[in-house]
Parts: structure tokens; C-alpha cells; sequence
């Protein structure tokens, strides 16, 4: 029976490159997708850019262009990286469409018929200098438990202590270091503590097979017992200044980024259905025998398996089927780590000309359907790729090709199907294909590395390389070769669903017909020609790697709020506050010491070349001359204010230690300083320049 299948992996944030974590997600989606594709099921893959919310819209306000530009860069960047590694979505959408917008709109009416949103008056910090509400990851200040200074609104890196941000000690905005005060606003709430909300849940989480077992219990955990009203409604809008959807009939309020992002989900396939003439509703009518699958990291199983299903179900929607929820990656045991090198993003994997079917092989052979980390090792991985995919797989194919074509104009003859090797292949593959389809890519793999110890004993065995050296044994070369070839044919249809581009090229030297699952349980006929030997993949060698890791390296100081050898996430969250903080100018906020002062490495520069940015309204390009220290190529936002041409000369102050930011027209690698008007009473831009005498590198302090 041919299944109709939706499958979505989550949607990357539109303000960040695409790194390995996320790859382990979005490979192992598109493993599960190929699958189900080659065995001739009716699969669609479905994802998108996820574009709203407060970062966003202040990271396109710290580069100095809007939202939607922003948003249409990184999406491309995203869906570039994707294709890189052979993700192959159906659709690669954004939030930000008119679909999404539709279907948004369409769900909040419905909660609302439903009796399930509430408006409420709230208290929440509001910056009076940016004049914003703040979200609290924008919010500093000191911990309520131990007292720390610089913690986060929502928990403190120093003791771990969970708390809200109206709980912190001299809280201050990260984004402009005014002191908030606190302020009212209307909220609108779904409303989770509906009894229909509950008992749904309750019902829904616990249905047999829905969530991997950790995942049910957590979602026990969350729910509480049976009587209790755990879930606390949910604040689904935002007041602007805000980039999103702007909530029907009430103006100046935006759903929440984390309402409309996973109705991006539909959004994205209802524009797939627009343009493949597929019945959307099919798909999502409440009873719907169609499939959908949420494959998701086991950070964001609240939203997926309480809020989401919650929504649909009450807005007269089908709920998924399943949610599949895998754990994070570490790189040689640890979390990823920018000083160490190993927040490596999926870009630099690729242009340091790496594999990308490396990766997908290693991350298959550890992939499992349950919710534990995965790790990197990058020695592991080496050896794994070098042992198993060149050394048992490709080498069968290159070990026996070259002898058909040169001897026997590429025609094989007859398939021993009662080779030892053969026979084990038709015995395991339908439990090959069990593994596949539960997410069991590790034991999948294990199969089928276990069948090619079969067939390369077998090559051994028959040498053909000193069969083609001995007269007369023309017959039995053939079949040795023809023997290995339908063995490497198996083989790269059984790992096809991991290894797409290289079971293309092979399916292109075979000479056959792109490979389905069916193919696995037949043999090339007696007399089938096949092309000449394509090379189908080279071993690691470790220089790359190692190049790898040093490229991604961060070895330039620090900034002041991102200490060195932090965890990724809390990289992640210090850059988004470092982004907002370029977004404002400043005025009076805390103290700092002085050795925060002093880790702010501000030299003079003399400007050696400075030009227009083609597409860019404010930006200037400079070339900083900072003697000793080399140059550093700047973009600046002071277009309006100065004509290139008159720069170049001209001594300016710079900071030089500044983290190196990528921008869609290339590195840019510091920042020069400027003054201007907060309030815009005297508009201009003014650069500093400093007194005669002063010669390029001299540090300012
Ligand atoms: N935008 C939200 C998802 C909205 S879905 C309606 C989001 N974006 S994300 O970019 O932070 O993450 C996208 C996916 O990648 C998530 O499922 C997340 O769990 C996964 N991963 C991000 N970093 C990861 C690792 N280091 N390891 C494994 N998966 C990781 O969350
Ligand atoms: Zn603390």
C-alpha cells in the first residue's frame, strides 16, 4: 500500500548559519524521506527559514538593513549549506509568506471561537532608552541566589538557578544598558489550562508509538498527575516594535515568533501543494489517513508536543502522528566550542572541501531513534569513513570495474545468486529496511558493513587481480567481477537513503535506472553492460580536518560578556545580545572595570582604501591600515555621511579585537568609531580622528 506522507525537520532561525548540530537533524530527516521515497511511498519534506522574533529584527537593525532583506540573504545562505549536504526538501520555505500568515491567522480565529484566548494585563520590563519591551534573554543583571553579576533574565551560567527576569538584582537592558522599568501591556494568551487543553494532552502524549518513551515521560513530568492543572497559559503575543505577524484586530500586537513558526510547517506545504497540485486539506483535515512527522531536536518538545498538537486539535485540524525528538551533538565528547574550533559550520565544512557524504555516512552509523547525544569524534570519524565506506564498500566496485571494461567491453555475465554474500543480503535486507524505517540508522548500518565483510571474503578469495595477470582464466575473471559488481550494486542501494550522490554516480557507471528499495532483491542480467568506472569517493585525510577545525577556530580576544570556552548555546546568546548592543547607542548604563574596559583592544587606523558596497544603502567598505598589526577590511554605516574617495588617508580610531562578523558582502573584521545623536535632534555621523603625531597601530586607552 503506497502511504502519503508530510515529513518537516524544525525551522532554523533565519539569524544564524547552519552548523553541525543542526545537520544531525536535517541529515537524518532526509535519510528517513529517501527512504520512504525509494520504496515508492508518496513522501513529502517540507521546511523553512524561521524569520520572526526580537533577534531577528535587531541583528538586521545592527547591519544596517531591514528585516526582510536580512531574512532573504540568510534563507538563501541556508538553503545553499542545505543543498551542499543533499537535504532534499521538497520545499524550502520561509515564515515570513503570505501562506504562513493565512494559516496563522486562520488557527488564532478558530482558538478564539473556541473560547480559547484570553487577553490579560501583564507587568514586563520595557528599555526606556530603545523604548521596547524586552524578552528575557535581553535582560541582565544579578542573581537573585548567588548574587552573580552579568546573569541572563532566565538563569543564572554561575549556580544554575532558574528564574524569571522581574526576579534578577539591578536588572539592566542588554541591548542598551538602560535600567527597565517595569510596564503594563495587554497579552494575549492561549489557554492551556482549559480542562479541553489538558485532557487532550494528557490523552494525546501518552498514545501508543506517538513519542519515544523518554519523551512521554518528560511530557508526564510536565503535565503532572492526573487532577492537577500543571500547564500555564500561553503569552502568544508581542507588542511592537516587533518583526512578525501582526495579530488581527489588535493593532500594535504580533503572534509570538513561536506561534506562527511551526504553523510554517503548512505554511510551507500548502505553497508546495499551490505549485504541485496536491489537496492541502488531504493532509491536514482532522482524521486525515495521510501521515505527518515532526523530526525536531529535544530542545523545542514543549512547543511540539504540547502547545502545537494542542492548537491543531482545537483550531479542527489533524494532530502528527509522531514527533521524533534526538538529541544534541557534541564534537569529541564536549559541546561545540568556537575557541576550540569545533562550532563548525556547515559552509566552512564544504569549502575546506570535505565530503559532505562523510558526514552523512558518520552520523548515520551513530544515529539511533532515541533522544541521547550524538558525538563527533573527529579521530572516529576518520577511521570509520576510511575503514568502512572506501575500504569495504567503494573497493569493491574499483577492484573489479576496471577488468569488465578493459576485458569484456564492459559486459558482465551470469550472478552466482548462490554466493554466501548474496544470499545474506535478500536474508537481512527486510530488517535493513526495519531499521531505516524506525530510525535505526546505527544498526542499519552495522547490517550492512557486516554484508560487506561477506562480499569482500569473497573478492578475496577470488583474486581477480591475478586472474586478469593468468591466460586462459578469461571465464573466471568475468564472473569473479560480475560477482563483486552485483555485490557493490546491492550495497549502494541499501545505502542509497545515506549516500544519495554517491549511489547516483554509481547507478551512472552501472549503467541502470536510479535504484529503489525493490532493487535490492534482484540481480543485473547476464550480458548487461556497464560504463566505465567513475571514482566514487576519495579517504579523509586528517590534514583536512584538522584545516577544518583550525578555519572555525576563533582566536581573536574575546569579548567582554562572552568569556572564553562557554557552551555554544551560551555563545549563541551572548552574540545575539553582542548584535543587539552595536543595534543601540548607548547612553549611560552600568558601570564597567576597568579591565573590561582594558580587554577592548582600540587602535588607530589609517583608512587605505574605502568604496560604495554594490547593494548596500549605508555601508562603506575600508581598508584599515593598523601597522604592526596588519590590516582589516571594515564595514562601516556612514555611507550618508562621507564620500569614500575623501576617506582614504584619514587617521580613525578603530576596535581591532571585535569578533570577526561574516556579512553578505564579506568578513568584517572590526569596527570603525563614530559619534552621533541618539535622539537624531543632530543627525549626522561624525568619525573620530586623532590629534597629529599619532601613527597607525598606536593603541588608545
Ligand atoms: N526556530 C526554532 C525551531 C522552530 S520549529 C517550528 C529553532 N531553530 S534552531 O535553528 O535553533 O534549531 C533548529 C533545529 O536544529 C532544532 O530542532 C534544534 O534542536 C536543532 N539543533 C540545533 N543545534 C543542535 C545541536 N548542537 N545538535 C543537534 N541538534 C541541534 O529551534
Ligand atoms: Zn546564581
Amino acid at each position: 500500500m503506497t502511504r502519503k506522507i508530510l515529513v518537516t525537520s524544525a525551522l532554523p532561525y533565519a539569524n544564524g548559519a547552519i552548523h553541525l548540530g543542526h545537520l544531525v537533524e536535517y541529515i537524518q530527516t532526509d535519510i528517513w524521506v529517501r527512504f520512504q521515497k525509494m520504496r515508492g511511498h508518496e513522501c513529502w519534506y517540507v521546511c523553512a527559514d524561521d524569520t520572526h522574533g526580537t533577534p531577528i529584527m535587531l541583528r538586521a537593525e545592527a547591519e544596517g538593513i531591514t528585516p526582510e532583506t536580512l531574512i532573504e540573504r540568510v534563507q538563501g545562505e541556508h538553503a545553499r549549506d542545505f543543498s551542499g549536504f543533499h537535504i532534499g526538501f521538497d520545499n524550502y520555505y520561509t515564515t515570513h509568506s503570505d501562506e504562513t500568515r493565512r494559516c496563522a491567522n486562520e488557527i488564532y480565529a478558530r482558538l478564539q471561537a473556541a473560547g480559547l484566548i484570553e487577553t490579560r494585563v501583564i507587568e514586563q520590563y520595557y528599555d526606556p532608552l530603545k523604548q521596547m519591551f524586552l524578552p528575557d534573554r535581553f535582560i541582565k543583571g544579578e542573581c537573585p541566589k548567588c548574587g552573580a553579576h552579568d546573569q541572563y533574565g532566565d538563569n543564572c551560567e554561575s549556580c544554575g538557578a532558574a528564574y524569571t527576569a522581574n526576579d534578577l538584582k539591578n536588572p539592566y537592558s542588554a541591548v542598551s544598558g538602560a535600567r527597565p522599568e517595569l510596564r503594563q501591556s495587554e497579552h494575549y494568551f492561549f489557554k492551556l489550562s482549559d480542562p479541553r487543553c489538558q485532557t487532550f494532552l494528557r490523552r494525546w502524549t501518552q498514545a501508543e508509538g506517538r513519542l519515544q518513551s523518554e519523551a512521554a515521560n518528560k511530557l508526564q513530568e510536565w503535565l503532572g498527575a492526573e487532577g492537577e492543572n500543571h500547564l500555564t497559559d500561553w503569552d502568544i503575543s508581542r507588542d511592537a516594535p516587533y518583526f512578525g505577524f501582526e495579530i488581527p484586530g489588535a493593532p500594535g500586537k504580533y503572534f509570538y515568533v513561536w506561534l506562527d513558526a511551526p504553523i510554517g510547517y503548512m505554511g510551507a506545504f500548502r505553497n508546495l501543494c499551490d505549485r504541485q497540485g496536491l489537496d492541502f486539506d488531504e493532509y491536514w483535515r482532522p482524521g486525515s489517513a495521510t501521515e505527518l512527522y515532526h523530526f525536531i531536536g529535544k530542545d523545542i518538545l514543549y512547543f511540539h508536543a504540547l502547545f502545537w498538537p494542542a492548537e491543531l486539535e482545537h483550531a479542527g485540524y489533524r494532530t502528527p502522528s509522531k514527533v521524533f525528538a534526538h538529541g544534541f551533538l557534541t564534537v569529541d565528547g564536549a559541546k561545540m566550542s568556537k575557541s576550540r574550533g569545533t562550532f563548525i559550520t556547515a559552509e566552512s565544512y564544504l569549502a575546506q572541501g570535505l565530503d559532505p557524504e562523510w558526514l552523512r555516512y558518520y552520523y548515520a552509523a551513530k544515529l539511533s531513534s532515541s533522544m541521547e547525544d550524538i558525538d563527533l569524534n573527529l579521530d572516529d570519524f576518520i577511521a570509520r569513513v576510511n575503514s568502512d565506506m572506501v575500504g569495504k564498500f567503494v573497493n569493491i566496485a574499483s577492484r573489479s570495474a576496471g577488468f569488465v571494461v578493459k576485458h569484456f567491453a564492459g559486459q558482465l555475465c551470469t550472478c552466482d545468486e548462490s554466493l554466501p554474500a548474496i544470499q545474506a543480503i535478500r536474508d537481512r535486507r527486510a530488517l535493513i529496511a526495519d531499521h531505516y524505517e524506525a530510525r535505526d540508522f546505527g544498526k542499519a548500518i552495522r547490517e550492512i558493513m557486516a554484508l560487506t565483510d561477506l562480499a569482500n571474503q569473497y573478492v578475496d578469495s577470488v583474486k581477480p587481480w591475478e586472474l586478469a595477470r593468468q591466460a586462459g582464466r578469461e571465464s573466471e575473471l568475468q564472473a569473479a567481477c560480475s560477482n563483486a559488481l552485483n555485490l557493490f550494486r546491492l550495497f549502494a542501494i541499501l545505502l542509497k537513503p545515506v549516500l544519495p550522490a554517491l549511489s547516483a554516480r554509481a547507478e551512472a557507471f552501472l549503467n541502470v535506472a536510479p535504484f529503489v528499495w525493490e532493487d535490492s532483491a534482484t540481480v543485473l542480467a547476464a550480458g548487461h553492460a556497464i560504463n566505465a568506472y567513475r571514482h566514487l569517493m576519495t579517504r579523509v585525510d586528517r590534514k583536512l580536518v584538522e584545516a577544518l577545525v583550525e578555519a572555525n577556530r576563533e582566536s581573536r580576544a574575546p569579548l567582554p560578556q562572552a568569556a572564553p570556552q562557554k557552551h555554544a548555546e551560551q555563545q549563541e546568546k551572548a552574540a545575539v545580545v553582542a548584535v543587539a548592543q552595536a543595534a543601540v547607542a548607548t547612553a549611560a548604563g552600568p558601570h564597567v572595570s576597568l579591565d573590561d574596559f582594558m580587554r577592548i583592544d582600540l587602535r588607530i587606523a589609517r583608512i587605505s582604501e574605502a568604496a560604495h558596497v554594490d547593494g548596500a544603502d549605508k555601508l562603506v567598505r575600508l581598508l584599515l591600515d593598523i601597522g604592526p598589526l596588519g590590516s582589516r577590511q571594515v564595514f562601516a554605516g556612514i555611507k550618508a555621511a562621507y564620500d569614500p574617495a575623501a576617506l582614504v588617508g584619514r587617521l580613525t580610531v578603530m576596535v581591532a579585537n571585535l569578533a570577526p562578523r561574516k556579512m553578505k558582502f564579506g568578513m568584517s573584521e572590526g569596527m570603525v568609531l563614530a559619534a552621533s545623536d541618539p535622539d537624531g535632534q543632530a543627525p549626522g555621523i561624525f568619525l573620530l580622528a586623532p590629534d597629529a603625531g599619532a601613527a597607525p597601530g598606536m593603541r588608545v586607552k
